[in-house]
């Protein structure tokens, strides 16, 4: 039998229907509500709105479950890789032999930036942070692809884009990284697989090749896993906002991009590594920094801790953290901050203040320690939540354009000043 919720509104009785999901998640489709009443709902920072109806990715945050298309992520960081995952993502299903090939192969194809953009980044400062250089130059694709402008019309541009977009994303990056560094570019070797061509990029210098290390390319493979979706997350929804305007696929994954960068977003993986290494720096008084994180007279905030929606803990965190203690064992590195880490959560889950408001470590608080011990340097690592972000945003996108979506378009509560009458600016006191 079909639910309903009754509205009882100044003596009169409205009633919503109940949609339910497939993992019986409820939600009241109030979108009738303004038109028969003339209210609307008020829920800032959308806590308890549903924007979509989604198959890519569910989420259980009480119980701690994370599943692409079913999958679940533990499975899937186990046993498939990155591209295979983006796939299943944006397609729906997992690819067999046949169509992995095609699609990797495609991406190499069409992994080689425009001459344009290459020269765009000769002229952007060395020490520019490369989140906002990324982002920039994923929307100046756009430029050098003008058909893919209005992807309703060229529909035949959509798998090019999506090709392009997986393909330079990380050789943007490993340019980004030269550029930082005042170093020779290394182009896109086709001989390598994904992740392995990332870190050839990176670390090659001419003449001096770079071998990937298969540990360090697999560990990068299964972070980038991590990273792929998660649902309507503060970028997804971004991009699923900038692209119901019918705005192009690169404008809308560069929005992305610049949502992802903020510190209470993907940001969080820099900073925890800076507030590791202050806490190092201090002595290692992990006791000092919970403290602070209490104290409601100061700003500070355990960064890669807390979560939106996951209120148990977050499965990414937990494969993370074995991922870490396993890299770093298999590559010879003992990094103290991985201690400090260890210590502040086996503090901080003690501690009533992070219980009662349900406070874990999430997927950012052991990633960071990761990304170091493979090289990567500190100001990359949101970068890399990027490029693992990137297949996401595009299924995202791709279901929200055959969802037909309506243009998102959220109303307020005026209370600003009412009416008053224009004072010339020669009256004005
Ligand atoms: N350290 C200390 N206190 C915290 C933390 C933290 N990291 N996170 C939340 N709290 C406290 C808040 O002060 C608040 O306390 P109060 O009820 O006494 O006022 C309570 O917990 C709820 O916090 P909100 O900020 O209301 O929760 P919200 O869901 O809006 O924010 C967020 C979630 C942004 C992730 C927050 O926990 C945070 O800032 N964490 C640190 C930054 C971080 O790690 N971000 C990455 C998130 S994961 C990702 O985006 C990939």
């Amino acid at each position: 039998m079909s639910q309903t919720v009754e509205l009882i509104y100044e003596g009169k009785s409205y009633t919503y229907p109940i949609k339910e999901g497939t993992e019986n998640e409820k939600a009241i489709d109030i979108s009738k509500l303004r038109d028969e009443t003339g209210l609307i709902t008020m829920d800032v920072g959308y806590k308890n709105t549903g924007s979509t109806y989604s198959s890519i990715t569910f989420l259980d945050g009480e119980q701690g479950i994370l599943r692409y298309r079913g999958y679940d992520i533990e499975e899937l960081a186990e046993k498939a890789t990155f591209l295979e995952v983006s796939y299943l993502l944006i397609f729906g299903d997992l690819p067999t032999q046949s169509q992995l090939s095609h699609f990797e192969e495609q991406i190499k194809a069409h992994s080689l930036p425009p001459e344009g953009i290459v020269k765009m980044l000769d002229h952007i400062p060395s020490e520019a942070h490369p989140m906002g250089v990324v982002a920039a130059l994923v929307s100046a694709l756009t430029a050098f692809y003008p058909k893919s402008w209005d992807l309703s019309v060229n529909k035949d541009e959509i798998m090019p884009t999506i090709y392009r977009l997986i393909g330079m994303m990380p050789v943007l990056a490993a340019m980004c990284y030269k550029n930082s560094m005042k170093a020779p570019k290394i182009m896109p070797n086709p001989k390598y697989d994904y992740c392995s061509n990332f870190l050839n990029m990176m670390f090659s210098t001419p003449g001096i090749l770079y071998t990937p290390y298969p540990v360090v390319a697999q560990a990068l493979d299964k972070l980038l896993i991590l990273h792929a979706d998660h649902e309507q997350n503060c970028s997804t929804s971004t991009v699923r906002t900038v692209g119901s305007s019918q705005a192009g696929l690169y404008s809308c994954i560069s929005a992305g991009i610049s949502a992802l960068w903020g510190k209470s977003h993907g940001g969080a993986n820099q900073e925890v590594i800076e507030m590791l290494e202050q806490i190092k720096a201090d002595g290692g008084n992990v006791a000092k920094y919970v403290e602070m994180a209490k104290d409601k007279n100061n700003s500070f905030r355990l960064m890669g801790f807390g979560h939106r929606v996951y209120k148990n803990f977050d499965p990414r965190a937990k494969i993370i953290k074995k991922a870490a203690d396993e890299v770093l064992g298999k590559l010879g590195i003992s990094d103290p901050t991985l201690e400090i880490a260890k210590k502040l959560e086996e503090i901080a889950l003690k501690d009533e203040y992070f219980i009662s408001r349900k406070l874990f470590p999430n997927v950012d608080f052991y990633s960071g320690i990761i990304y170091r011990a493979l090289g990567i340097p500190v100001e990359m690592f949101t970068l890399m939540f990027a490029i693992g972000r990137l297949p996401g945003w595009i299924a995202q996108w791709k279901e929200m354009i055959e969802q037909k979506q309506a243009i998102v378009r959220p109303r307020q509560i005026y209370i600003g000043p009412k009416q008053r009458a224009f004072v010339p600016l020669a009256e004005r006191k």
